[in-house]
This record gives C-alpha cells, structure tokens and sequence, in this order.
C-alpha cells in the first residue's frame, strides 16, 4: 500500500471504498487530524485521511500538516493525491469544474510550515520550483480523458489564510499575481509532502466563485451544492487513476 489520499471539504469518506480497518498513529508533531483509514478501491489498497477531521472541525489554519504527512511517511505512504475545495478566479474556473494545479503561491502564514526547525540541525532548503509531482499529475489528466472528463491540467492555486473568505481586492490582486484557484489547505501540506520526498498532487474541486467574481454573497449551501457535483466527479477521477494503474 504507497497511495493516500488526502480528502477536504466534502470528501470525508469516498463511496465504493471498502474499508479494511483504521489505525491512530502518533507522531513527533502532535496527532494527525484523524485515524487514518485503510480501504480497497477497485481492488486497490490505499490509505485515507480526512484532513478536517471526523466530524469537520479542524479549521485550514489549525490542521497539524506535520502530524497529517509524517503520518502517512510512517505507514508507508510514497504518492498522495490530495483533494481540495477551492473558489474559481479565472474564467474556466466555475463551480464543479475541476483542476490539477502544476503551481502554487502562497500566502498563509503562521502554520508550522516545515519539518527542518530544530534549533541546531542544519537548514535545508528543499527544490520547489514545481511543486506538484509531474507523473501524478500525468497521471490524474490521463485518467480524466479517458472519462472524457473536461478539467482544466494546468492551474496556479493560490492559498490564503483563511478561515474567512476573501475580500474582492484580495482576488483581483491574486489573479494579478496568476493565481487561478484560490484554498486554504493546499500549504504547508505540499512542500510537508516535498520535504519527506512524498510525490504529491492535487484535484482542485472549485465549489463556487471566488470573492467579487459573481453577483451577490457566497454562501454555505452554495458552496455545498456545488461541492457536490464536483466531489462526484473526484471520486469518478480518482476510480479511473486507480484502476489504470
Ligand atoms: N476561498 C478560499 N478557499 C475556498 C473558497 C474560496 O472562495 N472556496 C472553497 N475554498
């Protein structure tokens, strides 16, 4: 078992996963946001976390991504496929589409954001010039055409601090910097996954349009009705990337 997946808002157990046990584990870091489950898909072994916790209660800026990732290190764990909600800034971007971002900026702050902070160890600076792995991703944009699935393979995720949602300012501003997608989860969890040279990638569910990009407020029961439409989909894609590999 090398695969996990790392589920967020509105994936908190995928359908059709027969569960074959679950395990607490405890790490240097703290606990992680839940047991870690262990399945079957398609007759394939993975590994699923939930990343808010079991029920949603872990807010994007409370999660211990350490404990999340070195986790999932400990149990053997070489790919991560992590699936995230996020708001639509570019015009392709509208709600259930989803993403396979290739970059990320970032723009959260105060999460504990690495693995090498021990006072006396020597610093290392980790390549992240591209910060998703390009066979996963090859991988996920495989599987979605052989499902005829329109995604969108190339996508700049921007991640704020939340919990709030954006201001409209912030959005035109992130579109100037070139970011497509907007979350709250997608760092530290990918260069966590970089500096323990996990491969990582991610499905990017787009749940409603971001601050300022449509009429009127964004509210919850939007966002949930798209999420679930575009949640589907996710698990329609991660079925089809299990069974081709
Ligand atoms: N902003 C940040 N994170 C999100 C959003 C958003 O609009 N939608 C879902 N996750």
């Amino acid at each position: 078992m090398t695969l996990a997946i790392i589920g967020g808002t509105g994936l908190n157990q995928i359908q059709g996963l027969e569960i074959i046990g679950t395990q607490a584990v405890k790490t240097p870091f703290g606990n992680p946001s839940a047991d870690y489950v262990f399945g079957k898909l398609h007759g394939k072994k993975l590994v699923f976390l939930s990343r808010h916790g079991n029920p949603h209660s872990i807010a994007p800026h409370n999660i211990n991504y350490r404990a999340n990732l070195w986790g999932l290190k400990e149990l053997g764990v070489t790919r991560i496929i992590a699936v995230a909600a996020v708001g639509g800034i570019s015009k392709k971007m509208s709600p259930a589409h989803l993403a396979i971002p290739d970059q990320i900026i970032d723009y959260s702050y105060g999460r504990a954001h690495t693995f090498f902070a021990e006072a006396g160890e020597a610093v290392q600076h980790i390549d992240f010039t591209y910060p998703y792995s390009q066979p996963l991703r090859a991988g996920l944009i495989n599987a979605a055409a052989s499902l005829n699935l329109s995604i969108s393979p190339i996508a700049t995720y921007g991640c704020t601090q939340g919990p709030r949602l954006e201001t409209a300012a912030e959005i035109q501003r992130m579109e100037r910097d070139g970011c497509d997608l907007v979350g709250m989860t997608g760092m530290p969890e990918a260069a966590l996954a970089r500096e323990l040279n996990l491969s990582y990638a991610t499905i990017a569910v787009v749940a409603n349009w971001a601050a300022g990009k449509a009429e009127g407020e964004i509210t919850m029961s939007e966002i949930e009705r798209h999420l679930s439409k575009g949640m589907a989909n996710a698990i329609e894609l991660l079925q089809a990337f299990i069974s081709a590999k």
